[in-house]
């Protein structure tokens, strides 16, 4: 999702800092930038000289005071909330404009722990962005309690004036708006497949001709990843301690036997 923000905004004529835990997996951040622009150019969304251009904007670190002069910082760490909260800690050291955003891209911790982490809350605001960032065409933003208006409306205007992205609000609740709904309906299909109520062929089919959905809900929680979706899930029971939200023994069984989905080349399908 990193890679992602930062193509985005490379492509919108920002200056983008990609910051990472090591080397190579900053330059792994690049490659799939340089792969996204590169197909890009292929479909002809992009020109060459757009894609050359998105790259001069690009500077890749390991090094967190990199960041130290940015206006808009967007942490998109792996989502564990200890982690988080100590990346805004250390963003709130180092990042030298008292007007800069400190932005996050969490799908489920919420805002007000990771802006009660730094001195400066009504900067701190959710940017929830969709996978893949380039493709996908709406950010969702997340006030915490604390956050400003003027926070908001900054976001707002960058991603919608700068990234020609459309926005949604949503209030600081486990899985804001998108989430909310998508996970009851992933957890509803993972349990009627476990309880042998149909195929899971049949399931996605169901929903592929029956709604109109471009792809089934098995399909989509392997391209989302099983573990992800186990951990909204998870956030959500946890939230609103509603049983139709905990997550089925069959999603913890396939993340624990490592059948993450598209990544891992195996979940409810083989790729
Ligand atoms: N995958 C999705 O579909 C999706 C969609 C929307 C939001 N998100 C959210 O985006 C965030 C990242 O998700 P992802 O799927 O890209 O995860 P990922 O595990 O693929 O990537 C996380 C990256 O963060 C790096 N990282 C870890 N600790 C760091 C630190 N202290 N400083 C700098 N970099 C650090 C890791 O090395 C890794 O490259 C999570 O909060 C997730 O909930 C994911």
């Amino acid at each position: 999702m990193g890679s992602g923000i930062a193509e985005v905004c490379a492509r919108a004529g920002l200056d983008a800092v990609l910051v990472d835990i090591s080397a190579e997996l900053a330059a792994a951040g690049k490659a799939r930038i340089e792969a996204s622009l590169g197909k890009a150019v292929e479909r002809e969304k992009i020109t060459d000289q757009d894609r050359q251009e998105a790259l001069e904007h690009l500077t890749l670190g390991t090094d967190l005071d990199r960041v130290a002069g940015c206006d808009l910082l967007v942490e998109a760490v792996v989502e564990d909330a200890r982690v988080k909260t100590e990346v805004f800690r250390r963003l709130d050291e180092i990042v030298e404009s008292p007007g800069a955003i400190l932005a996050s891209n969490t799908s489920s911790i919420p805002i007000i722990k990771l802006a009660r982490a730094t001195q400066r809350s009504g900067s701190v605001v959710g940017l929830h962005f969709f996978n893949p960032v380039p493709v996908m065409n709406l950010v969702e933003i997340v006030p915490s309690l604390e956050t400003s208006e003027e926070t908001i409306e900054r976001c707002r205007v960058f991603v919608t004036d700068v990234l020609g992205k459309e926005v949604i609000r949503a209030a600081d609740r486990a899985g804001f708006i998108v989430n909310a709904l998508l996970a009851p309906y992933l957890v509803s299909a993972i349990r009627m497949y476990e309880g042998g109520f149909a195929t899971k062929e049949d399931i996605d089919k169901g929903m592929q001709l029956g709604t109109n959905h471009p792809m089934g809900p098995l399909a989509l929680c392997d391209l989302i990843g099983n573990d992800t979706i186990l951990a909204i899930a998870d956030v959500l029971y946890d939230e609103y301690k509603d049983p139709a939200l905990a997550p089925p023994p069959l999603l913890r069984r396939m993340v624990e036997g490592g059948l993450l989905g598209r990544k891992a080349g195996r979940g409810f399908y083989e790729y």
